[in-house]
């Protein structure tokens, strides 16, 4: 049964590079979380595809290590559905940097396995317009892996 006042919503998850070797762990805190895990696939990113990704990031200081690390190896990408999702995955990731997360929220999955500001681990939507759209670039509705076709994740 649903929380009353509660939403059902949708994020956009990455396992980035340097959190490949924890993605077991991270998945398990997905659902022990009680969240949905609706799509998933590992991919590499192109550099162009990182740079679409981090549209909003183009003038910031550490734009070239963002995407250095996210083409560095491959990703593995998730749809997660849950009530109020984008906050809860945000608040089980924990601060972006992760020894903030050490003190801050020490269960979180930055705190766990995250190393610095870039290399922490995991992505999260930061609201339900940009989980829309980020979920659009790695499970595009149009594609062969719509959300109708999910028998066929073979090349999605
Ligand atoms: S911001 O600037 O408020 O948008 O930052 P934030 O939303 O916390 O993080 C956005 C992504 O940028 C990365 N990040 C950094 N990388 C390197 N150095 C510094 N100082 C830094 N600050 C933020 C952060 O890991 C986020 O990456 P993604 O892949 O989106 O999680």
């Amino acid at each position: 049964a649903r929380k009353l006042g509660s939403k059902k919503e949708r994020t956009l998850a990455l396992i980035k590079p340097d959190g490949i070797l924890k993605m077991g762990e991270i998945i398990d805190m997905i659902l022990g979380a009680g969240l949905t895990i609706t799509k998933a696939k590992m991919v590499a990113l192109t550099r162009d595809q990182a740079m679409d990704f981090y549209i909003d990031h183009h003038a910031k200081p550490f734009l070239h290590d963002l995407v250095g690390l996210i083409i560095s190896a491959p990703i593995f990408a998730i749809e997660i559905l849950g009530d109020e999702v984008v906050s809860v995955w945000k608040k089980l990731m924990g601060p972006t940097d992760p020894s903030i997360a050490r003190s801050e929220a020490p269960n979180s999955i930055r705190a766990s396995f995250g190393t610095d500001e870039t290399k922490n681990a995991v992505h999260g939507s930061d609201s339900v317009a940009l989980a829309a759209q980020e979920l659009e670039l790695f499970f595009p509705s149009n594609g062969e892996c719509g959300p109708t076709n999910t028998a066929k994740l073979t090349n999605c």
